[in-house]
Formats: C-alpha cells, structure tokens, sequence
C-alpha cells in the first residue's frame, strides 16, 4: 500500500464512521422561494440532493438527459419530499444546443435563479476510445467541464439578478490518487492517450479549477461558487448493470464502504443553505463545514 492508498483507505473509514444519517434531521433551514436547478438530478446523488432541497422547501427543477428517467424521478422526488414544488426540464448537458434550448426555456418559465448544482456527469469504466459529440468535442471532458462551464455562463446574468445565489460544483477525492495532474491542452480530444478514468479525473481537475477560478471573477457579485468533493458513494444497482460482471462485483464490495447518498446530499444541502457557506466562496468540501484538500494544480 503507497502514501495515497492509505489517505483513501482512511477516507472510506472515515466515511463509514460518520454515516450516521444524524445531520439530515437536523437540518433545518428553509428554502421557500429559493429556485435551485440540479443537473443529473434522476439518479444517485443527484436526486437525493433533490430530495433533500424540496423538502427544505425550495423550488427544485430536475435537468434531466432521459424523459422517461426524468419523469420517474419527478414522481419519486415530489412523494418523498412531500413538495409539488419540483419540476423536470431535458436538457443534455455534453451538447451546447441542448444546453442553449434548456437555458432560454428555463428564463421564460423562471424570473430568479438562486442555486445551480453541477451533479450531471459521464463516466463509463468500460470506454476504450474517446468518443466525439456533435460539437466534435470528447464527450467526458463535454460533460462533465465544458456543459458545465456553458450553462453556468448563460445563466450567470440570472444569478447575479437573483443575489445572494450560489453555483456548485463537483469533483471526486479520487483525484488525490493523480496529485501532479494538470490540464492537458495537448489532449483535450482524447487524441494522445485515453482511458475512461484518466479523461474522467481530468474533467474533475477542470472543474476544480473552473470553481476557484469563477469564485474570483465573481467576487463582490452576490455570487458564491463551490465545489463538492465526493467520496465513494454508493451506486445503485441499476447504474451497474451494463458493466462487465467482475466490475459489477468490485462496485459492489466498494459498495459496503461508501457514504450514503443521502449523506452526501447534505453537503450540497449545507452550501445551497447555511448562511456561512453563503457568506464564503471558492470552498472545496467533503463534508457540511468541513474542507477538502484539492491538487496543487488546481
Ligand atoms: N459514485 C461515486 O462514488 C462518485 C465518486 C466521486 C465523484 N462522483 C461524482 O458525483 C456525481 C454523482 O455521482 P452518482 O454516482 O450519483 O452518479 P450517477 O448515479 O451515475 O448519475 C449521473 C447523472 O448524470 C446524468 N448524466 C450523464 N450524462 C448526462 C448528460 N449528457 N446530460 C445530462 N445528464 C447526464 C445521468 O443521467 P441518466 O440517468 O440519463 O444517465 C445521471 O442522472 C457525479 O458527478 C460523479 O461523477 C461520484
């Protein structure tokens, strides 16, 4: 076992250690009128964060890829968190039409946004080669940065409107396990080298890097920008059926040592609504109030 195995081993212990679901009941902030966007918000953490928002009492649009995901995840969302206040709107987010279309939709439907959370990625373990979107873009680093980065720039007029708001991020503690990565502008397609979880931390590091960077810009704005370092959280079954079964039995095991997701919503909970997480920018956390440590690079 290196150095970096025995930070992640510790991690996932102390993930274990802290999983006691305790936080969630007593959250109590209230989030009427607050409009929050949440991308991937049909499956794992992101309809959990769901969940947790509408119950909070805000207005919560679910950006989904799938219709028919979508749509089931609006009915779960809506009975669990007892609100009728949450809405499903398509959007894809490694394709900048699709991303302009939900955008100007969203303005005419909505006069305020006061949280956008970034939870919406692609990773595929078993992807060999880079695959190209329609905007001739590598679609991990589409996903998971540049959609991202587009959507946040379209609707950063409406969140400046909307202040005190908030945009949030995501990224994995996996990207400890690379410290000395850096953007590879020489890369960018995936032409030099690709493996799946390579281009995936690359994106991450993007994104790490984009939320400290916009944090500055945005400074003195109303705005505050974060991002949520995620620990191994739990994959529903569902999400794994497509993988090799040796892949399915590893996520499994993995499984047994990971953060709820129920738990992990908090953290994005704790930034969309505690008042010192308002008052802060340019965090990085894995946990409500508690800060991650992010690469150099970064
Ligand atoms: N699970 C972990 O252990 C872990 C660890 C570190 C970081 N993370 C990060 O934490 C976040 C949540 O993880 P998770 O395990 O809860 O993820 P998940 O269940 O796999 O959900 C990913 C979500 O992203 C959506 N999505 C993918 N491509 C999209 C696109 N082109 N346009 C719009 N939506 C798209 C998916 O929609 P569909 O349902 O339609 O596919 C799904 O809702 C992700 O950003 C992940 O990278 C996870």
């Amino acid at each position: 076992m290196n150095s970096t195995d025995v930070v992640l081993f510790l991690r996932i212990i102390q993930n274990v250690l802290d999983d006691s679901g305790e936080v969630a009941e007593t959250m109590q902030y209230d989030l009427k009128g607050r409009v929050i966007i949440i991308t991937g918000a049909d499956s794992g953490v992101g309809k959990a964060t769901a969940i947790h928002l509408a119950r909070l009492g805000g207005t919560v649009i679910l950006a989904c890829c799938s219709t028919a995901r979508g749509l089931q995840a609006l009915d779960e969302v809506r009975c669990a968190a007892e609100s009728s206040r949450v809405e499903m709107m398509l959007v894809d987010i490694s394709f900048q039409y699709s991303i302009r279309q939900f955008v100007a939709d969203f303005k005419r439907r909505y006069e305020h946004l006061h949280v956008l959370i970034h939870i919406a990625a692609s990773f595929d373990p078993t992807q060999k080669k880079p695959i190209l979107t329609p905007d001739g873009l590598e679609t991990v680093f589409a996903t998971n940065h540049l959609g991202p980065f587009l959507m946040t720039y379209l609707l950063l007029d409406t969140l400046k409107d909307s202040a005190p708001s908030q945009v949030i991020t995501t990224a994995s503690n996996g990207l400890i396990s690379d410290p000395s990565l850096d953007i590879e502008f020489d890369n960018l397609y995936g032409e030099r080298k690709f493996n799946a979880q390579h281009a995936y931390y690359h994106s991450r590091h993007a994104q790490v890097m984009f939320t400290f960077d916009l944090a500055e810009r945005l400074r003195g704005t109303g705005i505050s920008v974060h991002c949520v370092c995620l620990g191994h959280v739990a994959i529903p079954d569902e999400r794994l059926a497509h993988l090799p079964r040796w892949a399915q039995s590893m996520y499994r095991v993995k499984s047994k040592f990971s953060i709820s997701l129920e738990k992990m919503a908090e953290t994005y909970a704790w930034l969309a609504a505690d008042p010192v997480a308002q008052h802060q920018t340019g965090g990085y956390w894995d946990a409500p109030g508690h800060a991650a440590r992010a690469n150099e690079n970064a």
